[in-house]
């Protein structure tokens, strides 16, 4: 081989050691998958000081908040599932809540319609940020190394700044000359001189390094009063929102019983409501296990036939009954997630043909398809599936220059119109309209699927409502089609949703012969280009030692390993 091939092949492995890629990380004494090399980093550096999963989880979502900006967040807020090493499992809900002054009619002008879609943009739109109650919550029980030490990191991030990369810089160069209510938007990416920073230039964050240093100061405090809070009160009085210091004060995170069930040998934990995400999950993998999935040939039309109608039933069951359990306390969780209730389903399916979504009933549309998900697993065998979100990409787009993040757009998941239910996709139901301090309702599904008491599957992904669809298929293509788990995040997805009642499929990896079986079957077919972004972390019992991988459609996300 000549020098210059040696000097090629050296590159490409350095490239591939340091860079996101599509492809395998091992790890004896811990991993973190994340939407950003660098905050997985600060995650496994955390490990190697002695922390545990909790301690690396924190200090994780801390640098997301400003290595990935469009979902990594303290503004807005998510889910968090916990295996510790004794096989306990239990969650921390640290969604949004509506403001004290919201209402279910909050979004409606006079004859009844969403005035100005003002359930996603503007500051009614804004929920009660939850992100760093959650995380010192959980620190506070279960974390080992001190607070500051977790949230330093990102200061040092934000103060020195990181290299700007081009997924970034495109996002910047789009949404620095976009709309013209997007105040923090027009000069958040911009260095000193006034330009976008370049790709490869450093990136500083000089106000938001200022709020992390409240939050590591003061804790959770640092957010929720003093300072922040009353500038955070200030902005939204000056700018049309309803949030206030009381609002802020009156905030606090929920730990949560998982949701559970089995899956054949294994034991499947997720996120109970106010995420939908656990339950719905658990209804399909009972229905897989009905069905006998096992039997049926991945990507056949047998097998795409099946998991949309099990995708189909769930969301009905989703939209008629999920949403805040402090507001819904009669809803049937238990039945919906019995094994009974699978069988009893499965009696309804065809297994020639397509069955009708009923327009006069429930379904919704996607939703913010902008959260982020990871997945951290600890030398003791601790694990944590996290997942948090702004809703749409850079949630709002508004929000102090003085404080340096992103508001959340969070009130677009619940349901905006009392009573209005229609084919194209909105929902009407009571369980998920807007109160005072209701959490609407999500579809995040942080997952750990557990093998003879011990985590085997950390998973999870950002995407709205596919969300639910493409955590779903991936336990599958791990736990029945024995994909490693890179192959298994990036294998062929599908999405259905009741309504409106079609089949999206991922193009290129649904073959056109299948496609028409569908058709004939009774299916509407859609195209899209990507499902899911998913960050996945497998025990290999064999070896003893952890896999991870991240989604290859993330930008900048990688497994990092201890
Ligand atoms: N905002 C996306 C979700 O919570 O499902």
């Amino acid at each position: 081989m000549k020098f210059t091939n040696y000097l090629l092949a050296f590159l490409l492995i350095s490239i591939g050691f340091q860079n996101p890629s599509f492809s395998q990380t091992y790890g004896k004494n811990g991993m973190v998958v994340s939407d950003h090399y660098l905050a997985s980093e600060v995650g496994v550096e955390i490990l190697k000081k002695g922390g545990n999963a909790v301690d690396a989880t924190v200090a994780t979502a801390f640098a997301l908040a400003v290595t990935h900006p469009e979902a990594g967040n303290i503004g807005g807020g998510g889910f968090i599932v916990l295996m510790k090493s004794d096989g306990e499992v239990t969650t921390f809900d640290f969604r949004e809540k509506a403001p004290l002054g919201a209402s279910p009619s909050m979004f409606l002008d006079e004859n009844g319609k969403i005035k100005d879609n003002s359930n996603h943009s503007g500051l009614l739109s804004v929920g009660v940020p939850g992100t760093v109650a959650g995380l010192y919550q959980a620190h506070q029980k279960y974390g080992k190394l001190p607070w500051k030490d977790l949230v330093n990191p990102a200061i040092k991030l934000a103060k020195k700044g990181f290299p700007m990369s081009w997924g970034l810089y495109r996002a910047a160069t789009r949404l620095a000359g976009g709309n013209e209510s997007w105040d923090i938007m027009r000069d958040y990416f911009r260095g000193a001189d006034g330009e976008i920073v370049a790709p490869g230039e450093l990136w500083k964050q000089a106000a938001l390094a200022k709020t992390l240093q409240e939050i590591r100061d003061h804790g959770r405090d640092g957010f929720y009063k003093g300072k922040v809070a009353e500038e955070i009160e200030s902005y939204m009085k000056a700018n049309g929102g309803i949030i206030t210091k009381a609002d802020l004060e009156r905030y606090e995170a929920v730990e949560r019983r998982p949701v559970k069930s089995t899956f054949n040998d294994f034991e499947i934990f997720s996120m109970p409501p106010p995420s939908s995400g656990g339950v719905a999950l658990i209804e399909m993998m009972n229905l897989m296990e009905a069905a006998d999935i096992s039997k049926v040939e991945f990507n056949s039309t047998a097998y795409v036939h099946l998991v949309a109608e099990a995708m189909r039933r769930a969301f009905a069951d989703r939209a008629e009954f999920l949403g805040d359990p402090d507001f819904n306390p009669e809803m049937p969780v238990d039945k919906l997630i019995s094994k009974e209730f699978a069988k009893a389903r499965f009696k309804t399916l065809d297994l020639t043909k397509a069955s009708k979504s009923d327009s006069s009933r429930y379904g919704q549309l996607y939703g913010g398809d902008h959260t982020t998900h990871f997945s951290v697993v600890d030398k003791d065998g601790n694990a944590i599936s996290m997942t948090y979100t702004l809703e749409n990409s850079y949630g709002v787009k508004m929000g102090s220059s003085k404080l340096g993040f992103i508001f959340n757009n969070e009130m677009g998941d619940f349901n905006p119109i009392p009573g209005v239910t229609t084919s194209t996709g909105l929902i009407g139901s009571d369980p998920n309209l807007v109160a005072p301090e209701k959490r609407m309702l999500s579809s995040m599904t942080p997952t750990i699927v557990a093998k003879d008491g011990k985590p085997y599957l950390v998973i999870g992904s950002p995407g709205g409502r596919t969300i639910i669809n493409t955590v779903f298929q991936t336990v599958l293509n791990v736990l029945v089609y024995d994909m490693r788990i890179d192959r298994a995040i990036e294998a062929m997805k599908i999405h259905h949703q009741w309504l409106p009642d079609q089949i999206t499929y991922e193009r290129n990896l649904l073959s056109p012969d299948t496609r028409k079986a569908l058709e004939q079957m009774g299916h509407t077919l859609r195209p899209t280009t990507n499902l899911g972004v998913l960050m996945g972390i497998t025990y290999d019992a064999a070896l003893g030692v952890y896999v991870g991988a991240a989604d290859s459609s993330s930008e900048d996300g990688a497994a990092r390993a201890y």
